[in-house]
């Protein structure tokens, strides 16, 4: 088994609001290893993008990260002080996000941008920085890349904005990539040659990825393995195939189910009622309002993460 380049142990974060305070991450528990691909998965709301901007510090109030711990090749990233913290993001640690147009400056050229994060983070010469980005630029995926670098964002399409995100995100070769939502802003075909592109690139540069997605099916194709989250903690977590085979929560259960292909239904409406409200969660296991398996004592405690199977984690006291 490779070796651990990220864990998160017991990550709390909550915003507080005037009236309620929302505990969007409430115990997340995970590791990223050298290299692999790992997904996060949940419904919208469960906690994934905090989980993620906790990790790199990026909360905002009135958010505020409670406790836990981010180790990150040997440091406490929640510890380190932020002219520190500033050279891993970006740097050790890249980030990639749903709306790529969004991400990159309106008013300066592709080729600005690349190069000014090559010369944040690199002390490359200017001569090299410029060949390092039509480099990058060619790497994924776009022609002609010494002219097109001189584009500003609002001329390249969605995809290729997503391309440019990625090319910037690499230019410093990061131990870790964290993409959040990175192809759900694109249609079908480009979000498919998107993912193919990752995997390509990460065979190639040998960086872990971390895939934030709402789509299980997307995990099962692009990640190695995957951790399912619900309501603010980590359900279950194993590798693909084996989560594919032998999922054992019955919140995993109903996301397999909602796949094209298991059965006539897409969505998840297949599992019925809604996540409960972060500002008003229920005791006990947050799923048990909705388990077809809740028994008594499901609604008394939150249930420990347990090893049922070698690698193979879940939160439930029925499996
Ligand atoms: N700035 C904020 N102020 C108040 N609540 C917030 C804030 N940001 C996030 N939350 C709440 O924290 C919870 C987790 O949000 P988060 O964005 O992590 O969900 P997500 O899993 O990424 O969902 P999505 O799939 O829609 O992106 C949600 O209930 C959300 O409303
Ligand atoms: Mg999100």
């Amino acid at each position: 088994m490779a070796e651990e380049l990220l864990r998160i142990d017991d990550l709390h974060t909550s915003f507080f609001l005037e009236d309620s305070v929302v505990r969007a991450v409430e115990g997340v528990t995970f590791s990223v290893r050298r290299g692999e691909a790992l997904g996060l998965v949940g419904e919208s709301g469960c906690g994934k993008s905090v989980t993620a901007l906790s990790m790199l510090r990026l909360v905002q109030e009135p958010g505020r990260v409670l406790r836990g711990r981010v180790t990150f090749s040997g440091r406490d990233l929640l510890t380190l002080p932020e002219s520190a913290m500033r050279r891993v993001r970006g740097g050790e640690i890249a980030m990639i996000f749903q709306e790529p147009k969004a991400a990159l400056n309106p008013v300066f050229t592709i080729e600005f941008q690349i190069q000014e994060m090559l010369r944040v983070h690199t002390a490359l010469s200017k001569a090299d920085r410029r060949r390092r980005t039509v480099e990058l630029l060619d790497k994924v995926g776009i022609a002609e890349p010494a002219q097109r670098m001189k584009d500003y964002p609002h001329q390249l399409s969605g995809g290729q904005a997503q391309r440019v995100m990625t090319a910037m995100a690499l230019s410093c070769r990061p131990k870790l990539l964290v993409a959040d939502e990175p192809t759900t802003a694109l249609d079908v075909t480009v979000q498919a040659r998107i993912m193919r592109l990752f995997r390509q690139l990460q065979e190639e540069i040998e960086f872990a990825f971390v895939l934030i997605t709402h789509d299980i099916a997307l995990c099962a194709q692009a990640a190695d393995r995957i951790a399912v989250m619900y309501a603010g903690v980590i359900v279950e977590i194993a590798a693909t195939r084996e989560l594919i085979r032998n999922p054992l929560h019955p919140y995993t259960r109903g996301l397999l189910d909602s796949l094209p292909g298991r059965t006539a239904r897409r969505e998840l409406r297949s599992i019925p009622g809604t996540v409960p409200d972060p500002a008003a969660k229920p005791p006990g296991c947050f799923f048990s309002s909705r388990c077809p398996l809740a028994e008594a004592r499901c609604r008394d405690e939150l249930p420990e993460m347990r090893e049922i199977a070698p690698d193979h984690w879940v939160r439930c006291v029925r499996v």
